[in-house]
């Protein structure tokens, strides 16, 4: 065989056009740089799954893998599909189970045939073709890897020739099969302010179903990001894990199934609650992508492959920067003015942050947005509030020198509202039924195109009335109760799908229009956050519980999955910590503030000054570099996270006291992580509270190769209770 290790992509093209001729089976391995996901088209024309773990030396040993994983027992040779078809021969969780348009409901898919395209040196793009023998029934399984970060994205792709509809009843975008002694799950839950709970178990035989039914807001007590660990849970150095996770804001459903032969099966996708789907012939069905990395060292190795990709390949501007900013939320709420606001710009200005932010209360005149019961739905600036409108504030920020920004929430509306009382059949509700509330409000029916029309408007006309305007925060506060849509009228079992379409819909407008300018994805808090949505969004707002010891928990979570620069930190007086602490852990990612500037004494307003500064020379190091997650807040009374730069000359570990008992705080030094063990490396603490003398003895060098054997005591106590530490190489 002739292999070109220099070009990936190559290896694969070459190596999966081969056909074992003693067992007429042909292999096609799926590979990144260290992982492997092997495919096998057996005698019978199945599609299974033969292998997904650490990548082998030699493509040729693939060929082995059949007999070594021979199980004998396998009564249909289809547990291990991949993509489980229902109806026929599975006796295990379907990946897709279908009502062809004749009624009957089986399905099998046998290959056909498969293709390879290298989209770039690093990505490629292989598609199977699946189809029914007996119906003109088809599968397109599509697995795009990502060679350097290791990363691969899974989806389906549905059609059909059949002489009328075929329901789809369930349709997963992704069939996963790992082989190994027992599985951990760990997996998320949460409420408002709560988000991003972990709980780890290990997984026992029949299965586990992780879901939203929620339509939007669709996360707020369940986010669909999982990871699983092989054999043992994964620390973050040691063992093998999987991390995934649904392109999807809308309804979801990952199924575990540990089966007969003590495999894992993980089939994910949208959820099929409430969904049949009508799928006419000739009719694309497209899933979204499923998106996972594997690592053999740890969740550390897998975060970085996760956070890598989403900076290079799927979050909005992700090797962009980003803009610091002063938020009127909480100092605020609904009660201001113009010239209060004029008085937040000069704050904005004097704080030394990049925008100002203004949030809700700006809109609706008939029905003031006076407080969270009326307004939503009316875009126009409130009279008595803003008397010469946006645009006038958008110019006196231009006049101090700072950007401009705004807060919507375009997909929702109060019933006290001009637009629900023009346009009732806009709203999603049951016209017989009482009405239910999330918030005071309810939800507009993306699934009608002159709705999407609407919510592309309320975005384009507010760039209309400010073409400078710097940034959008797009919030969505409600989750749907009575699922129903006029539009849709006898097709109701599309809804929570074309939901979900119709918002991309929008926002693909706005971002073909619009294709830089930063928006936050908020949702409540952290209500929806996903790479579904992060695609068109620079940044999303982690929870609306701005506690610090809080977010040092909540933030942490994230942080396996989602890169620092798309993390929004505001801070705010949520707590009992010092301002010091409040600043430092909005540092561990994109910086904002919500507190009254004015109200700050002299030595609080010098050093949230003095931060702002900081953390510009910083923030490349935070939104760019490599993350090392050290010292766990739920293990230690400690936390600790560091970031290094890709050239390893520069780091800055986060240290933060979470245990407020006697006498707690770090005993030890800190092992460091990524550092470069020849290189000598000065370290001094930052961000200090003027007037404070830092516990760390200043110009101190080490070599990376003790501060990574030996590790570092960021002298963290109740008297300095976060302490930010500097490494620079010093040569
Ligand atoms: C919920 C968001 O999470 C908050 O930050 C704030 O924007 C409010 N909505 C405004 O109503």
């Amino acid at each position: 065989m002739n292999i070109n290790k220099s070009f990936p992509g190559t290896i694969l093209i070459a190596f999966s056009l081969c056909v074992n001729a003693a067992t007429a089976q042909t292999i096609i391995p799926i590979q990144t740089a260290n992982t492997a996901v092997v495919l096998q088209v057996t005698g019978q024309k199945d599609l299974n799954t033969i292998y997904l773990g650490k990548k082998l030396d030699n493509n040729a040993d693939y060929n082995q893998l059949p007999a070594v994983y021979k199980e004998p027992n396998d009564y249909n040779v289809m547990f291990n599909s991949a993509y489980t078809p229902s109806g026929s021969r599975n006796l295990l969780e379907p990946a897709i189970t279908v009502t062809h348009a004749d009624g009957n409901n089986s399905l099998d898919l046998k290959y056909v045939s498969h293709a390879t395209t290298k989209v770039s040196d690093d990505v490629s793009l292989l598609t199977v073709q699946l189809k029914d023998p007996i119906y003109n029934f088809e599968v397109t399984l599509y697995y795009k890897s990502y060679y350097k970060e290791n990363v691969i994205e899974q989806w389906s792709v549905v059609r059909h020739q059949e002489k009328g509809s075929v329901v789809l009843q369930k349709f997963a975008s992704a069939n996963l099969n790992l082989k190994a002694h027992n599985y951990w799950l760990r997996q998320y839950h949460g409420d408002w302010a709560k988000e991003m709970r972990p709980e780890e178990t290990q997984l026992t035989h029949g299965i586990k179903t992780l879901d939203s039914k929620l339509g939007t807001r669709a996360n707020l007590f369940m986010p669909s990001v999982v990871m699983v660990s092989l054999d043992k849970p994964a620390t973050e150095d040691e063992g093998q894990v999987l991390y995934g996770a649904l392109e999807w804001s809308g309804n979801f459903r990952t199924d575990f199934e540990v089966d007969p032969k003590d495999n894992l099966r993980i089939i994910s996708g949208i959820n099929n609650y409430a969904s049949p789907y009508q799928l006419k012939p000739n009719t694309d069905f497209t899933t979204p992508a499923f998106v996972y990395t594997f690592s053999d060292k740890g969740k550390g190795e897998a975060s970085r492959n996760m956070q890598s990709w989403a900076r290079n390949y799927k979050l909005l501007d992700g090797k962009g920067t980003r803009l610091t900013l002063l938020n009127n939320w909480e100092s605020t709420y609904f009660d201001f003015n113009e010239q209060k606001l004029a008085g937040l710009l000069k704050d904005t200005k004097n704080l030394g942050v990049d925008l100002f932010l203004l949030d809700d209360g700006w809109f609706g005149n008939q029905y003031p947005r006076n407080d969270d019961h009326a307004g939503l739905g009316d875009w126009q600036e409130n009279r008595k509030k803003l008397p010469n409108g946006i645009a006038s504030i958008a110019k006196e920020a231009q006049n101090d020198g700072v950007k401009f920004g705004i807060w919507i929430e375009p997909e929702m509306v109060n019933p006290k509202s001009t637009l629900y009382s023009k346009h009732p059949d806009w709203v999603v509700k049951q016209a017989n039924r009482d009405e239910y509330y999330f918030r005071n409000q309810l939800v507009l029916d993306l699934s009608n195109p002159q709705v999407q029309d609407f919510v592309y408007h309320v975005v384009d006309s507010l760039f209309i009335k400010d073409p400078a305007l710097a940034y959008i925060k797009w919030d969505c506060n409600a989750v749907i109760y009575n699922a129903y849509s006029s539009h849709l009228k006898h097709d109701q079992s599309q809804f929570y799908v074309d939901y979900v379409r119709g918002l991309y819909n929008v926002l693909q407008r706005i971002r073909g229009k619009y294709p830089q300018v930063p928006m936050m994805l908020c949702s409540g808090g952290g209500g929806r956050v996903d790479y579904g949505a992060l695609q068109y969004f620079t940044e999303y707002w982690p929870s609306d519980n701005t506690d610090p010891l809080e977010r040092i928990f909540i933030q942490w979570e994230y942080s396996y999955f989602y890169p620092a620069i798309a993390s929004a930190n505001h801070v705010t007086d949520w707590g009992k910590q010092p301002l010091k602490y409040r600043v430092d852990a909005a540092m561990m990612g994109k910086m904002g503030f919500d507190i009254v500037i004015g109200k700050l004494g002299a030595n609080d307003l010098k050093f949230c000054q003095d931060a702002v500064a900081t953390y510009n020379q910083i923030r490349p190091i935070v939104w760019q570099g490599d993350q090392y997650r050290l010292s766990d807040p739920r293990e230690e009374s400690v936390a600790s996270v560091m970031y290094v730069n890709t050239d390893k000359t520069s780091a800055i570990m986060f240290n933060y006291l979470v245990n407020n008992r006697y006498d707690e705080g770090s005993k030890g030094p800190i092992l460091l992580k990524g550092l470069d063990p020849s290189k000598k490396y000065s370290v001094k603490e930052i961000n200090l509270y003027p007037g404070s003398n830092s516990n760390v003895k200043s110009g101190q060098i080490f070599s990376g190769d003790f501060l990574m054997k030996i590790g570092f005591n960021p002298e963290v106590n109740s008297g300095s209770s976060s302490v930010i530490i500097q490494l620079n190489e010093r040569k």
